[in-house]
């Protein structure tokens, strides 16, 4: 892990891909925070399945079309955005960089990406908005929860982040118990006790059940505090922002989250950290998007890599991305210069993309597709 006495601040050399700051990452960060950071759930089949899928989806470029005063832009929420690209909620950042989330949140701000601000960051709420909300071309920022049962504490939470300026809440759903994080546990992970989620200080945890023979702790303890669909009118009753809900898989799912009155949902398997053997997300977003039918944004992530990816991913109808662990990569290399080379390569790469399949706009995505990706 880097201290503070050897900050990363520059850019390595030769680093001109995501996968080269992955390489990198790999240098700088100690064998413990690595396996939390990219390692994934059990056998790693999903993590692995996310990156593959959208490599083998193809594009079909059409040539010499009028594409001058295109555009990267995309509408989110009601509001216009310079691109489609948002950092996803990541945790404890500064196991990367002591800059940590204000470092991110720089960047992204910066290179005007959406910022979705994870419960457990490393830095305060407020501290990230002040340094998001001034820049006058950011992208969207947003504030992930867990649904906590401290509900005191989760709605003194929410206040916070509507006062400070967050524009949307994120209900992380798919995760009600962390998955079989091997990779992890190998590595013998353990957070530093200096490196906490600061947001959370002076929430109250439930104290264990005391269980008879035969009861689970997971089924008769754990869950007895999971989000069920009734938390969602709960969660809108205490706070007038939108609520999306992250992990939706399902298009009956999707259909629910809207019937419970979400403002979008982002098709996610939380990187391949939760459920080993889910589908990589590129497969499962189209049944989402067509459930979803327009009536709200479909978002998705895991394992976007390229700016094809992006573009792939806008085809297949989703409004926007998150990008996880190339951030964390980005970070750990060279701080807020690390994440914003990161987000530029990305945006670099959609552009180059756009204009080499003949898309203007966005909107135009869908044509990309060659005919067999269009009906996966
Ligand atoms: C180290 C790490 C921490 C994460 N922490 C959170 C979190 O606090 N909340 C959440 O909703 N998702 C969390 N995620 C999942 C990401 O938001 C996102 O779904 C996933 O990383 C996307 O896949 P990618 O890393 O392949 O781009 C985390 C992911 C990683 C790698």
């Amino acid at each position: 892990m880097s201290s503070a006495s050897t900050v990363p601040q520059t850019l390595p050399d030769g680093v001109v891909s995501l996968a080269d700051h992955e390489s990198h990452a790999r240098l700088v960060l100690d064998d413990a925070v690595w396996a939390y950071f990219n390692g994934g759930a059990a056998d790693e089949i999903t993590l692995h399945a996310n990156a593959r899928a959208w490599q083998t989806i193809e594009l079909l470029p059409r040539v010499m079309r009028q594409l001058s005063g295109g555009h990267t832009r995309v509408n989110l929420l009601g509001r216009e955005w310079p691109h489609p690209i948002l950092v996803a909620p990541m945790a404890y950042q500064r196991l990367a960089h002591p800059h940590a989330e204000q470092a991110t949140a720089l960047a992204a701000a910066a290179l005007g990406a959406g910022l979705v601000l994870s419960t457990q960051a490393s830095t305060l709420l407020e501290d990230v908005a002040r340094t998001v909300l001034p820049e006058p071309d950011r992208g969207p920022l947003w504030f992930q929860l867990y649904l906590l049962p401290d509900r005191g504490f989760m709605k003194t939470l929410v206040q916070r982040a509507e006062a400070a300026g967050f524009e949307a809440l994120v209900l992380t759903v798919d995760a009600p118990v962390q998955g079989a994080r091997d990779r992890e546990r190998r590595a013998g992970f353990r957070r530093p006790a200096d490196i906490t989620a600061v947001n959370l200080a002076g929430r109250v945890a439930p104290a264990p059940l005391s269980l008879r023979p035969g009861q689970s702790r997971l089924f008769d303890d754990l869950m007895t505090h999971a989000p069920t669909w009734d938390d969602i009118a709960w969660l809108r009753s205490i706070t007038n922002l939108p609520v999306l809900l992250k992990g939706v898989v399902h298009p009956d799912d999707a259909r629910q989250a809207l019937d419970c009155g979400a403002a979008g949902v982002i098709v996610s398997n939380h990187g391949g950290r939760t459920l080993d053997t889910m589908p990589a997300t590129a497969a499962l977003l189209p049944r989402v998007v067509q459930a979803v039918a327009g009536d709200a944004p479909v978002l998705v992530d895991g394992g976007i890599r390229r700016g094809t990816d992006v573009l792939k991913a806008m085809a297949l109808g989703a409004s926007a991305v998150l990008v996880g662990r190339p951030v964390l990569h980005g970070l750990a290399n060279a701080g807020a210069t690390g994440v914003a080379h990161v987000l530029r390569l990305l945006r670099d790469e959609l552009e180059i993309a756009m204009a080499l399949t003949g898309c203007r706009t966005l909107r135009d995505a869908a044509s990309t597709l060659s005919p067999a990706s269009s009906r996966c």
